[in-house]
């Protein structure tokens, strides 16, 4: 019979009510045939303090035991910045290769959007997620005096670059309209610019269905905001994707509701899915989180996981819920929850 090994990391701040939630949602959509085994680790700014660690080679080793890894949020004032970004989120992100950053935005019915109208939105960005200039390559010399010079080196390999570029390929040909965009700064960043267009040049040739598209990286911008339907797939580098994803959440229903997965497509490591947004501790403990994004990075774990019509059943749960958000008093995240939650049951 079927089953699920998932590791849960609830991590800081609202991480802990959104992952309940996200979990409520997973149990009730499973058919009765599928085992659920969870097992929860405490990573986050609480074991930072109390043992300054972030992620141990022990932790990864167990981590490498599950099929698949539910994150909520990790971060919190208290730690310094960079320490739990680079020890843990970097470090798990690089350690099983979750090359793949998926990250979708789908303008819903009856959700809000910054933009004039009601806009077409409905695409998916692969953000390349092991390289650019994440991978900590640089330094700093004559620090803190005003000569200091720093560096911040991206990378980018012909393999890196290749394997995502064919992810986003495969993508965009099973999708309707197959239009891949690839967005960079090829007219500045010369080197890594060039190896990225010529690979997609390369690959393109091997999908001829697949309408393929350039754009700079600050176009892009623009055209997230004046006319997001022109986007299907975008590829693109770490940096650029982290920046144009923040704004695709703006625009297509806010961080409340934009769900992501890093993907290890080859299945050697399990992958991580957690919603774009943060830690959020202003309001952390209120009930006043919207789990929704978690949530969605649900339906995206189980569709990497081959569950696909349970992944589809959150998708439709959601839609609805949203659609009838609309004009009513807010609700609490575990009352969002159970909504969810028997939706996708019935
Ligand atoms: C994200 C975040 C991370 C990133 C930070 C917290 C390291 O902004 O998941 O988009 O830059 O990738
Ligand atoms: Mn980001």
């Amino acid at each position: 019979s079927r089953s699920i090994n998932l590791a849960v990391i609830p991590g800081d701040g609202i991480g802990q009510e959104v992952v309940a939630e996200g979990l409520k949602v997973l149990s009730a959509v499973l058919p009765q045939d599928v085992k659920l085994e969870t097992k929860e680790y405490d990573f986050g700014a609480k074991r930072y303090h109390a043992t300054g660690e972030t992620l141990t080679d022990a932790d990864l080793e167990q981590l490498k035991g599950h099929d698949a890894i539910l994150l909520g949020a990790i971060g919190d004032p208290s730690v310094p910045s960079g320490v739990l970004e680079r020890g843990f989120l970097l470090k798990l992100r690089f350690a099983f290769d979750h090359h793949v950053n998926l990250r979708p935005s789908k303008l819903l019915p009856g959700v809000a959007t910054p933009l004039a109208g009601q806009p077409q939105i409905d695409f998916v960005v692969v953000r390349e997620g092991t390289e650019g200039p994440y991978t900590g390559n640089g330094g700093t010399i004559r620090k803190g005096t005003a000569h200091e010079i720093a560096t911040e080196v991206s990378v980018n390999t012909a393999y890196g670059v290749e394997r995502v570029v064919r992810d986003a390929f495969e993508r965009a040909q099973a999708r309707p309209r197959k239009k891949l965009t690839l967005v960079h700064k090829n007219n500045v960043l010369t080197f890594a610019g060039h190896l990225w267009t010529n690979v997609f040049t390369k690959v393109a040739e091997e999908y001829p269905e697949v309408t393929t598209d350039y754009l700079h990286v600050d176009a892009a911008t623009i055209f997230l905001v004046t006319d997001p339907g022109r986007f299907d797939v975008i590829v693109t580098d770490n940096l650029f994707g982290d920046i144009i994803t923040d704004l695709a959440a703006a625009v297509s229903g806010g961080i409340g509701v934009a769900a992501s997965g890093n993907i290890n497509p080859s299945r050697e490591f399990p992958s991580m899915f957690e919603p774009v947004h943060g830690s959020a501790p202003d309001i952390a403990g209120q009930g006043k989180a919207d789990p929704t994004a978690t949530v969605l990075s649900v339906a995206l774990l189980l569709r990497h996981l081959g569950y696909e019509s349970e992944a589809d059943r959150i998708d439709t749960a959601v839609a609805a819920d949203l659609t009838e958000r609309a004009g009513k008093p807010a609700r609490s995240t575990s009352e969002i929850g159970d909504a969810l939650a028997v939706r996708v049951a019935g």
